[in-house]
């Protein structure tokens, strides 16, 4: 608890107090191993298994953006035939590529997500597990129409993001890390290209509350 704690505090000071810029302090979090012990790697894996009752069948390609370490596709990993991480972070990409060494199942590709680019009507699944507070807001309407675009007609879109206690009261979570990362927000951005057809429960730590959001394309 107290090693997971100290990471934290690392990770916010980096995030928030000294304005780092995100693959700089993700890269410094994966060197010193710190990411994982931060987020509970093992938990978080499990926590997103709660989402493989979701997975469209037949699944045959996966997209995982701002993939980390690996946690999203190490969940869903038996039910889909082929998986691609993208993430911008050569230090959190090298420990997903260590894990998945062995996996032809997966592919990684070190991109920013907002510009990189999949066929039309390629993948079954496109998941973000806590990366959707890196879309910046200005680009957002671009990045959804782009997501929808490369979903089969029966693909769906799933994310983890960090459920409201207050309902946003007086702005005051909307100021302080920004609108995206909210359910509430989330589910409202997407809503010209997806519905919501589950939410699913995941982790508790301290004042943070986590849900799975599944979407279907419209
Ligand atoms: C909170 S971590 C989540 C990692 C993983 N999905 C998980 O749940 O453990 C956010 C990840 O998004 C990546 N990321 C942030 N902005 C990105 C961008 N614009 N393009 C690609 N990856 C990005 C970071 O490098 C980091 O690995």
């Amino acid at each position: 608890m107290l090693k997971r704690l100290r990471a934290l505090v690392y990770w916010a000071w980096r995030e928030f107090f000294r304005g780092h810029h995100p693959t700089e302090y993700y890269n410094s979090l994966a060197k010193k191993n710190i990411y994982e012990v931060a987020v509970d790697y093992k938990k978080r894996v499990n926590n997103f298994k709660k989402l493989r009752q979701f997975i469209p069948q037949p699944c045959k390609t996966m997209v995982d953006l701002g993939c980390g370490t690996g946690a999203m596709m190490e969940a869903l990993h038996t039910g889909v035939f082929s998986i691609i991480g993208v993430d911008r972070s050569a230090g959190m990409l090298g420990i997903a590529k260590e894990r998945f060494a062995n996996d032809s199942k997966v592919k990684f590709i070190e991109s920013d997500f907002i510009s990189v680019a999949f066929p039309i009507n390629s993948v079954d699944l496109i998941t973000m597990g806590f990366s959707t507070r890196y879309i910046p807001p200005e680009k957002s309407l671009a990045f959804f129409s782009k997501l929808h675009s490369w979903l089969t007609p029966q693909g769906k879109f799933m994310v983890a993001v960090t459920k409201s206690y207050t309902g946003n009261f007086l702005g005051i979570e909307h100021k302080i890390v920004g609108k995206i990362p909210w359910d509430s927000y989330f589910i409202k951005i997407v809503k010209p290209w997806f519905e919501l057809e589950a939410e699913v429960k995941m982790d508790y730590f301290l004042f943070w509350r986590h849900v799975g959001l599944v979407f279907r394309k419209k």
